[in-house]
């Protein structure tokens, strides 16, 4: 993943309230993460994280369901705005729907996700922390991955541990995962942005300085 020389321009996947979201916004206006996020994709009306990108008068573009309830077609419409908002990294902030290869291929090595677990344990549902507490699991945590048409399957770019109580329920267990989410994905755009992530197969490394 070369160097960038312009600020990494990033368009945000969200479906609901968007807490992954601020907190990438706000890790960015700390100055924490050279970036910018040009434009919020919703594939709900209603979805809260839309008003976040508002409030800061970012473009926000929504893709519903409702209207276009056609995944494919759906997500062409996506494709085109990422496209045309000349977007460097796609990040799914809790995107709730499968992606198809085209829009994958787009943006291949440049798409990243966050996941409510460990992965490769609890992955490919949207109950991963329901799944990890029934499992009887002692650890969970989140998940930094690069998208690839592998549901949950792309390369690990970084993980975040929580122990798992036993007094927990999924609202519980849910609120400190998330708590990790909002460090993790934060912390993987950084690492993106500054051209310090190297893909090796599917092991991703870290490195102190940029690709060159
Ligand atoms: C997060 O737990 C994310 O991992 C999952 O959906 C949730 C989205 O939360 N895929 P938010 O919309 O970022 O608040």
């Amino acid at each position: 993943m070369p160097v960038r020389h312009r600020r990494t321009r990033i368009g945000v996947l969200i479906s609901g309230r968007g807490s992954n979201l601020l907190a990438l916004l706000e890790a960015i206006e700390r100055g924490d993460v050279p970036a910018e996020v040009v434009l919020v994709v919703a594939n709900r009306a209603d979805a809260g994280g839309l008003e976040r990108a508002r409030a800061r008068a970012i473009p926000t573009f929504v893709a519903d369901r409702t209207a276009h309830p056609k995944r494919a077609e759906r997500q062409e419409l996506v494709r085109a705005a990422l496209l045309a908002a000349d977007t460097d990294l796609v990040v799914c902030a809790g995107f709730d729907e499968i992606l198809l290869p085209p829009l994958v291929a787009d943006f291949s090595g440049r798409m990243l996700n966050v996941h409510p677990s460990l992965l490769p344990a609890f992955g490919q549902t949207l109950h991963a922390q329901a799944e990890a507490l029934a499992y009887g699991a002692k650890i969970s945590g989140c998940t930094v991955h690069l998208v690839t048409d592998d549901l949950d399957a792309g390369p690990i770019v970084l993980q975040r541990a929580v122990p798992v109580l036993e007094n927990d329920t999924v609202e519980s267990l849910s609120a400190r995962i998330l708590a990790e989410e909002h460090l993790a994905l934060p912390a993987a755009v950084r690492l993106f942005a500054e051209g310090r992530l190297r893909l090796d197969g599917r092991r991703v490394t870290v490195l102190d300085a940029p690709v060159g």
